[in-house]
C-alpha cells in the first residue's frame, strides 16, 4: 500500500465484468476503485451501490463512477473490460473491429491520464486487444497483460475438483495458449495436492475435462443467452490486481507479449508469468512436449490472424 494513500484501480467498462472486478477488488480491500463507462449514470449508480456495501462487508475503500476519463488520473492499474461481450454464435474474433475501435480510444486516454498504470486486458479477443494496446501505448511489454489463463485454469481446477470430490484449493494447474478454442490445457502440470492428475483419473475423463475447459466460456454464453461469463473472469482479474499491487510475484498463466520465448515473438499468448509490481516480471518457459508446443504455436497463429484483421481494418 503506498504511504499515506490507498491504491487506485480504474475499471474501464462498468458492465458485468467491470463492475464485478470492482466488487471483488473492494471486498479484498485492494484499493479505491474508479468505474468508467460511456453510459451516463451506470458507473455512478454501481459505484454508489458498491460503496454502500462497504459498512456491511467491512471494507473502507470506496468506488466512484464517472464518464470523464480525467478521473482515472493516478491509477496504479487500469482494467479494461469495455466493449461488446460475445453473443451466442459469435466467435471472439467477430468482435475484433468493434472492440478494436473502442480499445484504441481507451489507450489514448490511458496515455493521457494514467500513463504510469499497469494495464490488464479482458476485452475480447483479449490477446489481440492486448497487442493493439501495447502498440498504441508504446509501453514496455511488462506493463500490458491479458487475463486468460488464470480464468481457464480456474475452470479446469473446478472441473477436476468436482470429478474427484476434493477441494478446489487442492488442485493446481496451468493452461496456456490463446484465450479461445485454441487454449492449451496441460494435464501433465495438473496436480491434486502434489499428485499428478494423470495418476488419479483415467485418460478419457481427463480428456473430457480438458475439452469442457476449452469450451468453458461458450458453455456459459449458451446458457446465459444474453451475454458472457463474468464472476470467474472478474475473480481472476482481481487476483491479478492483488498480485501486482502487493508485488506477490506469484506465477500465474496470463497473456503476455513474447519476444522469443517458446519460439514465438511479436504476439500475445497465454504463458506462465511471474506477476509483480511492474506487471509481467518474467515469462517462465516450461518444458513442453512437441504436441503441446505445436498447440501453443497454433494458438499464436490464431492470435496473429486477429492481429492481421486489425491491420486490414486500419486499426494498427
Ligand atoms: N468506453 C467505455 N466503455 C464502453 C465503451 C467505450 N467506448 N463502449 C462500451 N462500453 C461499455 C458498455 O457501456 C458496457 O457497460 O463496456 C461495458 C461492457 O459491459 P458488458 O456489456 O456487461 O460486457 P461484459 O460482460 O462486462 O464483458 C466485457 O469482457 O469477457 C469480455 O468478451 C467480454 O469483451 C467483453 C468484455
Amino acid at each position: 500500500m503506498p504511504v499515506g494513500k490507498r491504491f487506485k484501480i480504474a475499471c474501464i467498462g462498468a458492465g458485468n465484468v467491470g463492475a464485478t472486478v470492482a466488487q471483488y477488488c473492494l471486498d479484498m480491500q485492494l484499493g479505491d476503485v474508479v468505474l468508467f463507462d460511456i453510459v451516463d449514470g451506470l458507473p455512478q449508480g454501481k459505484a454508489l451501490d458498491l460503496t454502500q456495501a462497504g459498512p456491511v462487508r467491512g471494507y473502507s475503500c470506496v468506488a466512484t463512477g464517472t464518464n470523464d476519463y480525467r478521473d482515472i488520473a493516478g491509477s496504479n492499474i487500469c482494467v479494461v473490460t469495455a466493449g461488446l461481450p460475445r453473443k451466442p454464435g459469435m466467435s471472439r474474433d467477430d468482435l475484433v473491429e468493434k472492440n478494436g475501435t473502442i480499445v484504441a480510444e481507451i489507450c489514448e486516454n490511458i496515455l493521457r491520464y494514467a500513463p504510469e498504470s499497469v494495464v490488464i486486458f479482458v476485452t475480447n479477443p483479449l490477446d489481440v486487444m492486448a497487442y493493439l494496446a501495447l502498440k498504441k501505448l508504446g509501453y514496455p511489454p511488462r506493463k500490458v497483460v491479458g487475463m486468460a489463463g488464470t480464468l481457464d485454469s480456474a475452470r479446469l481446477r473446478s472441473f477436476v475438483a468436482g470429478e474427484l470430490g476434493v477441494s478446489m484449493k487442492n488442485v493446481d494447474t496451468m493452461v496456456l495458449g490463446s484465450h479461445g478454442d485454441e487454449m492449451v490445457p496441460l494435464p501433465a502440470y495438473t496436480t491434486v495436492s502434489g499428485v499428478p492428475v494423470t495418476q488419479l483419473l483415467p485418460e478419457d475423463k481427463i480428456e473430457a475435462i480438458v475439452e469442457r475447459t476449452r469450451k468453458g466460456g461458450g458453455e456459459i454464453v449458451a446458457l446465459l443467452k444474453t451475454g458472457s461469463a463474468y464472476y470467474a473472469p472478474a475473480a481472476s482479474v482481481a487476483r491479478m490486481v492483488q498480485c501486482i499491487l502487493n508485488d506477490e510475484r506469484q506465477i500465474l498463466p496470463c497473456s503476455a507479449f513474447l519476444t522469443g520465448q517458446y519460439g514465438l515473438k511479436d504476439v500475445f499468448v497465454g504463458v506462465p508469468v511471474r506477476l509483480g509490481e511492474g506487471g509481467v516480471e518474467e515469462i517462465i518457459e516450461l518444458d513442453l512436449t512437441s504436441a503441446q508446443m505445436e498447440a501453443l504455436h497454433n494458438s499464436a497463429a490464431a492470435v496473429r490472424e486477429g492481429i492481421q484483421s486489425l491491420k486490414n481494418l486500419g486499426l494498427l
